[in-house]
């Protein structure tokens, strides 16, 4: 059996996830900008589109918006008439991104609310329930994302988490310490989710590991 590796990555992101000059912008412009280099890659991106487009998105969630790649992606998939609302509590991330949205016409599908996402989330719910949801913010608010998630996303709606492999730390066996507690955060995420009666759920193996849950109860 071939091990998945980064020419394996290479070659799904060549056939299938080829980025238009808005997507590479929004990916390479944010550091340049002084943003974290944190975004999602662009074969994670394919895989975010093609989940909302099969959950058929017309309401959909994102905490955490940095530049807007990922957002970007999400948007592309949403049904006709369909609108991402993007959480992001960091002015600045907020500003490139709107720039990034705009840039690759997506910024009519795109909601950028800016402040702490535990507050915002509390405001959003009444505009629920929501198709799908997409959690790509600090690592210890993973438990309440899910919840708030699993609480307003419709039974066949879609979770869908970054990082569920911690860069691979959460196999690892010398953790370095100043990784432990995202990395703890993240296997207890990922126990969680993986327990949860109310979905379906797995990791997609791609990038760093996105949990995906489909809600079935
Ligand atoms: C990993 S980055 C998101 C990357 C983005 N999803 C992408 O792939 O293009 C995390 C973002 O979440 C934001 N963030 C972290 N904690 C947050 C919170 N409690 N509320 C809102 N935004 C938060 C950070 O400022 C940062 O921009």
């Amino acid at each position: 059996m071939p091990i998945y590796n980064d020419t394996l990555s290479k070659y799904i992101t060549d056939l299938f996830a080829k980025q238009d000059d808005a997507q590479r912008r929004a990916l390479e412009d944010s550091p340049r900008r002084g943003l974290p280099a944190i975004s999602i890659t662009p074969e994670e991106g394919r895989f975010l589109q093609m989940l909302a487009r099969m959950c058929g998105a017309v309401k959909a969630v994102e905490i955490g918006t940095l530049g807007g790649h990922s957002g970007i992606w999400i948007a592309r998939g949403l049904a006709p008439g369909g609108k991402l609302v993007t959480l992001e509590r960091a002015r600045a991330h907020a500003e490139v991104a709107h720039e990034h949205f705009a840039a690759a016409g997506v910024a009519d599908r795109v909601d950028i609310r800016l402040g702490d996402a535990h507050a915002t989330l509390q405001n959003l719910a009444s505009e629920g329930p929501f198709d799908f949801v997409f959690i790509d913010a600090e690592k210890s608010g993973y438990p309440f994302y899910f919840d708030w998630a699993l609480a307003h996303v419709r039974v066949g709606g879609v979770i869908a988490a970054h990082n569920a492999f911690r860069y691979g730390d959460v196999v690892g066996r010398d953790v370095p310490p100043e990784h432990l507690h995202d990395t703890d955060n993240m296997r207890e995420f990922n126990r969680r989710v993986a327990a949860e009666p109310r979905v379906i759920s797995t990791i997609y193996p791609a990038g760093d590991g996105t949990v995906v849950a489909v809600k079935i109860a």
